[in-house]
């Protein structure tokens, strides 16, 4: 079974509530995004594999440890998941980033692709899924079955709130991919949203509603 991490560093913890506070505005919540998918950079890359090499300092030559070239995409699903890009791009610049549009039908939350364009070089890259919320877990899952049908196999998924059911349905469906998150809320409400969550992430990172 795969891992569920939940980042829970404090300063990460501390802007989630003022992402989640409904009198925060757009401005605030897009950097206050911003800052918190740096932070959980950190966590989804702490496993990448460190080469040696030979580095002189002004005093001495020394082994020191360097990323060892391992190729990282960046999956954002539109539209709320691009949000979260620019600041994972601060730590891995190197990122190339596709891109998955899925619109959830608000009748039935059923998630519908409307766009896809990923790197040529996706099935060779590790990637990472990115979208604020995993709610029923239909639009991850949705986006990870696309990626697996074009021969992409590592993968990791980064939320910054899920609900338990979406955690559920996530695993049963991918149970090898590990997810990421910030907090693990309490459940779902009859309009498929996460209580308490933050709202609709994409209405209040774009200021429309
Ligand atoms: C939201 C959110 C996720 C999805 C989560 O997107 O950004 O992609 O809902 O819900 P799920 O886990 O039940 O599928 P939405 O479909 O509202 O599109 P948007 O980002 O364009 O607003
Ligand atoms: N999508 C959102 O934007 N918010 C939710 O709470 C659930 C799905």
């Amino acid at each position: 079974m795969s891992k569920l991490v939940i980042c829970d560093h404090p300063l990460i913890q501390h802007k989630l509530t003022y992402i989640r506070n409904k009198d925060t505005n757009t401005k605030d919540f897009r950097e206050l995004v911003d800052e918190v998918a740096t932070l959980m950079a950190y966590e989804i890359t702490r496993e990448i594999p460190l080469e040696t090499i030979k580095v002189q300092t002004p005093v001495a030559e020394t082994d020191a440890k360097v990323v060892s070239g391992r190729m990282l995409g960046l999956i954002p699903i539109l539209r709320a998941g691009l949000g979260m890009v620019d600041g994972i791009l601060k730590l891995i610049p190197s990122a190339k980033v596709g891109h998955i549009g899925l619109a959830r039908d608000h009748e039935t939350l059923q998630p519908k692709e409307y766009y896809i364009n990923l790197p040529t070089d996706a099935p060779n890259r590790l990637l990472i899924v990115i979208d604020p919320m995993l709610a029923t877990g239909g639009s991850a899952i949705a986006a990870i079955n696309s990626l697996k049908q074009r021969s992409c196999d590592q993968i990791k998924l980064m939320c910054l709130i899920a609900a338990p059911e979406g955690v559920k349905a996530f695993q049963d469906a991918h149970p090898d991919i590990d997810i990421y998150i910030a907090a693990l809320d309490e459940r779902l409400n009859e309009k498929g949203y996460i209580v308490p969550g933050l709202g609709d992430a994409g209405d209040r990172m774009f200021g429309t509603n």
